[in-house]
């Protein structure tokens, strides 16, 4: 009786806020590669082959992996850019399943996008101003009259000077292009953004700078960033948690320390071995990851690493390796690892 009255009480309590930005679950892209007369699909590229993984609020995880790995895929269909094969998003506490029509043009200003290239993604011939202006006035950001202070106001915490107010892409430099693509996406308050490579175009002593602005504005606006790039010594620097992933799949998951200090897939530790260490005298450990990507449309049967690894036995290339928990927050997808 109590119980049926306690469940009665109308739910009077605000709803909780999930403390996760973003859940992704089973996600799965197959691209159709050949079809038959009547266009059905004959065989996929299997680009993204299952991937799952949360972002908490105010949180960066880097997803890192060789080009062609599916990690532009994976960004592309967290966005909807690409209508998905199977598996789930919530975004903010919702499924992207059930966005209507009328959800869209939220939904596209709370999440986004900084590409590898900002010398394509900037209209070019448009002002700095108008490009970052527009964006505001279509999501109504600020009142109409406010927009231009407001925009002058984003300009300054990205490093741009306000007289580039009036100047168009083509006068810029790779690194303040890309400041002009953080501006844009920063000026209309988004929840997360999703940034592919984005400092891989420019020269080293700009990509630090452009991470670190990247970080400051995290610290200021509380968002939260999934960084894919190909290059883990970048990724570091700015991941909460790193994803590894290999042919469509997460293979490592966890904490960047616990990935940098004790990286356990034999994957993890050739891409780590590949990045120069800039200490002369250290003894070089390199593993070196020989051979091609496998196609993604013909993956390798059992573990799909197995074709390039040292540690492969016969059960390797027969049984797939379950993602499992080998620390608290430390997930990895190796047979080495199956009795711990
Ligand atoms: N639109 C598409 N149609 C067919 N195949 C695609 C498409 N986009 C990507 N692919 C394939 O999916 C795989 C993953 O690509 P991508 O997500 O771009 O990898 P990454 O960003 O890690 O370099 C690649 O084999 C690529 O050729
Ligand atoms: S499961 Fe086998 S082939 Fe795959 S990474 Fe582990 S040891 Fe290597
Ligand atoms: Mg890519």
């Amino acid at each position: 009786m109590e119980q049926e009255l306690l469940t009665e009480q109308p739910n009077t309590q605000p709803q909780e806020l999930s403390p996760n930005i973003l859940e992704v679950s089973g996600l799965k892209q197959y691209f159709p590669m050949k079809v038959n007369f009547l266009g059905k699909p004959l065989a996929y590229v299997h680009a993204v082959d299952g991937v799952s993984f949360n972002l908490e609020r105010g949180k960066t995880i880097g997803i890192v992996g060789e080009s062609g790995c599916g990690k532009t895929t994976l960004g592309k269909t967290i966005l909807k850019l690409y209508k998905k094969y199977d598996g789930k998003v919530i975004f903010d506490g919702k499924d992207t399943d059930e966005l209507t029509r009328a959800d869209m043009p939220k939904f596209r200003c709370d999440m986004q996008l900084i590409f590898q290239d900002p010398y394509s993604s900037l209209p070019p011939r448009m002002t700095v101003g108008s490009i970052i202006s527009e964006a505001v006035k279509v999501h109504n950001i600020v009142p109409k009259e406010q927009v231009r202070e407001y925009v002058h106001g984003v300009m300054d915490r990205c490093g741009l000077q306000q007289h580039y107010f009036d100047r168009y892409p083509h006068e810029f430099s790779g690194g303040q292009r890309q400041r002009i693509c953080i501006a844009r996406a920063l000026a209309v308050k988004p929840k997360l953004v999703i940034c592919d490579e984005p400092v891989s175009a420019l020269d080293v002593s700009i990509q630090a700078q452009i991470i670190n602005l990247l970080k400051k504005l995290q610290k200021e606006e509380g968002m939260s960033y999934m960084f894919i790039s190909h290059d883990l010594s970048v990724v570091k620097y700015i991941s909460d948690t790193i994803a590894v992933m290999y042919l469509g799949n997460i293979v490592e998951y966890g904490t960047t320390d616990r990935i940098c200090g004790n990286p356990l897939h034999p994957y993890t530790q050739a891409l780590f071995s590949a990045v120069p260490n800039p200490d002369p005298h250290a003894k070089s450990d390199r593993i070196a990851l020989e051979g091609d990507l496998p196609s993604p449309a013909n993956p390798p049967k059992g573990c799909k690493f197995h074709t390039r690894c040292k540690y492969c036995s016969e059960k390797c290339t027969l049984v797939t390796p379950e993602f499992r928990e080998i620390a608290p927050g430390h997930s990895v997808a190796c047979h080495l690892y199956a009795d711990e």
